[in-house]
């Protein structure tokens, strides 16, 4: 995911930086190259050597550190340098970039980075919170660079409160977040519903199906890497959720429909990924139902169809997608889905195809346009929510009402 990518991660004095030995590793993971620079107090925290094993990379400490290859380092590094991320930061970090003191390698190349800058500050709550620090850090952001807000909970000074480094993970999807795509859909509101409904027979019991979320997650967490602002509106599911996108859950057929075309209304693109129950119990009861002998029935009334509704109440500036799970004549029945909800296209998948359907991480899909039928291979979640969107990219710039401004263009590169 950062293959070609170099993140310098900027490490200063304070006991979270044990963290960053697992961000590096898991930047490795992603085939990131990882550049590890440390102020003279961090190496009071962690050995450089481990940042070394991890890396693959000599371990920049000093400015005058003369056993590496002779290049004037810290601009060296700033220029090939992705990303910069200074984590933890201590206050005496963030004091020094905001006055643009350069008195050490880590600060020397900040300055000299053009690249993007995230500050992941971690320290005691009353040093956090003093307004000094917190000036310091407006600054900052207000010089382009990203903050990320300090997690809450038991500080390694004994104290409870606001300070803390947040999860390595969490530090990592930022950085992600930041480079791992191409901004291309920067400027476009993106609605996914996701998951699936559940419809109430009781207190206890419910109507529900097999769906994950993993596909319609999978798509909110692709348009954001693009740039674009997610909205997932979602039903259950039990799927890791993306970072960095607004989540509306919802439980009922008629929960989702509401919490939909509210935040359809001024979006550019709505896919419909939830698996919506059809129907529902045409009456909820209060109190458990007892069971008796004999058979029982429940009798069920239609649910809001929602993408019909926004099929037919649609702008011309806003795409609809719908998703389509079929066991046979899977094409066929998708495009009458198409044309009957007047959308502009439907992913199609066979349940029965193996790698295809619920649960699973992969998807085997068809993407059917009005005009058009584009079958792909087995892939994984996050390569078929690239491919549709791309699709819908290509589509929606062929559409006249399509402003400068939500530009998206095809990348052929993002079609594996
Ligand atoms: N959908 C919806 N509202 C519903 C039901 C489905 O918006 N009440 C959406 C789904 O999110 C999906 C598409 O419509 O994007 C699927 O269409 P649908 O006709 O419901 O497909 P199936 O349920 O597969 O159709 P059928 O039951 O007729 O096979």
């Amino acid at each position: 995911m950062l293959k070609g990518k170099t993140v310098i991660l900027g490490i200063t004095g304070s006991i979270a930086a044990y963290k960053m030995a697992n961000v590096a590793s898991m930047l490795k993971k992603l085939h990131c190259n990882v550049e590890v620079i440390m102020t003279k107090n961090a190496v009071n925290f962690i050995n450089p050597i481990t940042f070394e094993t991890l890396t693959g990379n000599k371990c920049l400490i000093d400015t005058f550190d003369r056993n590496f290859q002779f290049q004037v380092e810290h601009i060296s590094l700033a220029k090939r340098a992705d990303l910069l991320m200074v984590a933890p930061a201590s206050a005496n970090i963030i004091g020094k970039l905001a006055n643009g003191i350069a008195d050490d390698m880590l600060t020397t190349t900040a300055l000299a980075c053009t690249c993007q800058k995230i500050i992941a500050p971690a320290m005691n709550t009353n040093m956090y919170l003093n307004p000094i620090v917190q000036d310091n850090m407006k600054r900052l952001q207000n010089y382009g660079f990203e903050m990320v807000e300090a997690a809450s909970g038991h500080l390694a000074c004994g104290d409870s409160g606001i300070g803390k480094l947040p999860e390595e993970k969490l530090l990592v999807e930022h950085i992600v977040r930041s480079i791992a795509r191409e901004k291309d859909m920067k400027g476009m509101k993106v609605l996914v519903s996701a998951g699936a409904t559940m419809e109430a027979i009781d207190p206890v019991r419910y109507i529900t199906n097999h769906s994950t979320g993993k596909m319609g997650f999978a798509l909110a967490k692709a348009a954001m890497l693009r740039g674009a602002s997610v909205t997932v509106v979602k039903g259950h599911t039990e799927a890791e959720e993306p970072h960095f996108v607004k989540m509306v859950p919802v439980k009922s057929a008629q929960q989702m429909f509401e919490a939909v075309k509210e935040e359809a209304a001024d979006a550019d693109i709505v896919i419909m990924a939830a698996a919506v129950a059809d129907y529902r119990p045409s009456e909820v009861y209060d109190q458990k139902v007892k069971k008796s002998d004999g058979e029982m029935s429940i009798a069920l009334t239609r649910t809001q169809d929602i993408l019909k509704y926004l099929g037919e109440n649609r702008t011309a500036k806003t795409f609809l997608c719908g998703f389509s799970m079929e066991t046979e004549h899977v094409v066929k029945n998708s495009r009458k889905k198409l044309e009957k909800k007047n959308l502009d296209m439907i992913v199609a998948n066979n349940l029965k195809t193996a790698g295809a359907g619920f649960g699973t991480d992969t998807n085997v899909i068809t993407i059917i346009t009005k005009d058009s039928e584009q079958a792909f291979d087995l892939m994984s979640k996050a390569q078929a929510a690239d491919c549709i969107l791309d699709a819908i990219c290509k589509q929606k710039n062929q559409n006249p009402f399509l402003t400068d401004a939500m530009e998206c263009r095809l990348h052929s590169n993002s079609v594996r």
